[in-house]
């Protein structure tokens, strides 16, 4: 079996870790970066720190606008698929890279499977809503996280060829959680002290780039009760810049570069919140047992919110402010992300996959 896994986001590299090391365990992987992040510390640092393997190709797309870096990716994807003759191509989450992969897999007639498939928050301005869609419904085999992700892929009419493997994040939380305690030093490094501080990052298109939403965050993240620390994404630090707010900020948050994941990682076990409108970053709260306020209107990460461990306030700066302040600990923590073996449950499947295939070629 040859998988050809395309990357190229910050969160797609701690996704393939820990399923690339399943698929090289019983297949052959070769590992596309896109280059859609490229800062060492978006990038570099996640395959250094994770043992991911070299990128066999990095396309270099980088930053530009939607339209032209999607159509960028294509075009540099195709000939690497024509070269490499690949039984699978393994998309992962919602990003352009992800859509990408997924237009050149079913144009070229490649079987595509979609890690992350189902996942909805039904809002259709958010760019990844609509690569979510796009990408599962161009898939032919899709992963689903949770059973809620198979039930919103069966109200689309998307009933064969999809799993529940459970997520694959929360295979990388279980396997990094207990090592980060001995491995990392950021609560010396930041001199911050366990449940003294709350961890907040923001970079979503609807915060940044409207500048009413992002001002009205730092105003909320201003009046927290206990100091903020923000590894700020370069997007955000490029907006506060334009906007002439990035001073103000620095007087009010801890503003760091973005960490590394068993840093991150470590403030996220030891925060006494979290702020986010990141995806992953909500799920990991809820494995954490971390509760979390989500600024952001609506999720695609329900399960977090159902259990009472993230509460969505949207831009709202009172909201935030409340949000911040209330008093939150639910007693239960459900799994409805699975076991920690996901990763295991793809490679085998996508090996059954294509070996069924083969004999079926072979009759
Ligand atoms: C992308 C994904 C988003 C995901 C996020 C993870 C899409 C549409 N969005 O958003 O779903 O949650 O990654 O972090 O695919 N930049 C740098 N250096 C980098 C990367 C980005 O300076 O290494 C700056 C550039 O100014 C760029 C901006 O950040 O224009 C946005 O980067 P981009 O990859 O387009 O989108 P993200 O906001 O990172
Ligand atoms: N993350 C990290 N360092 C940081 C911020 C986030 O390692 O400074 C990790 C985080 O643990 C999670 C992933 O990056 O696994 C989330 O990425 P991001 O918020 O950029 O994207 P999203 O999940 O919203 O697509």
């Amino acid at each position: 079996m040859r998988v050809c896994s395309i990357v190229g986001a910050r969160p797609q590299f701690i996704k393939a870790a820990v399923v690339s090391r399943e698929l090289r365990a019983v297949g052959e992987e070769v590992l596309v970066h896109t280059g859609q992040h490229y800062d060492e510390e978006m990038s570099d640092v996640f395959f250094d720190e994770l043992g991911i393997p070299e990128p066999d190709f990095n396309l270099g797309v980088k930053s530009d606008t939607h339209g032209r870096q999607t159509a960028k990716m294509i075009a540099e994807i195709e000939p690497v698929v024509e070269e490499t003759e690949p039984d699978v191509i393994l998309l992962y989450g919602d990003t352009n890279s992800t859509l990408a992969g997924a237009i050149v897999g079913s144009k070229c007639d490649v079987v595509v499977a979609h890690v992350e498939a189902g996942l909805r928050s039904h809002n259709r301005e958010m760019p990844e809503e609509i690569n979510r869609v796009l990408t599962d419904h161009a898939s032919d085999l899709r992963f689903a996280p949770s059973e809620q992700a198979v039930d919103a892929l069966a109200t689309e009419g998307i009933t064969e060829g999809v799993y529940w493997t459970g997520d694959v994040m929360y295979d990388s939380i279980l396997e990094v959680r207990e090592r980060v305690a001995d491995r990392s030093d950021v609560l010396d490094d930041l001199g911050l002290e366990a449940g003294e501080f709350i961890l907040s990052t923001v970079h979503r298109q609807h915060n940044t780039d409207a500048r009413a939403n992002l001002e009205s965050i730092l105003d909320a993240l201003s009046d927290a009760p206990l100091p903020v620390v923000f590894p700020a994404h370069p997007r955000t630090i490029d907006r506060l810049e334009e906007y002439g707010l990035r001073e103000r900020a620095e007087e009010a948050l801890e503003i760091i570069e973005p960490l590394g994941y068993l840093d991150f990682v470590r403030l996220l076990d030891t925060a006494e919140r979290i702020a986010t409108d990141s995806g992953g970053v909500q799920k990991e709260a809820f494995f954490l047992e971390t509760p979390c306020v989500t600024m952001r209107e609506e999720t695609e990460w329900t399960e977090t919110v159902d259990a009472g461990w993230n509460e969505l306030v949207g831009a709202d700066a009172d909201a935030i402010r409340e949000a911040l302040r209330g008093d939150r600990t639910p007693e239960e923590t459900p799994e409805p992300y699975g076991d920690g073996k996901a990763s295991r449950r793809i490679a085998d499947i996508l090996q059954r996959h294509v070996d069924t295939a083969e004999s079926e070629l072979a009759v």
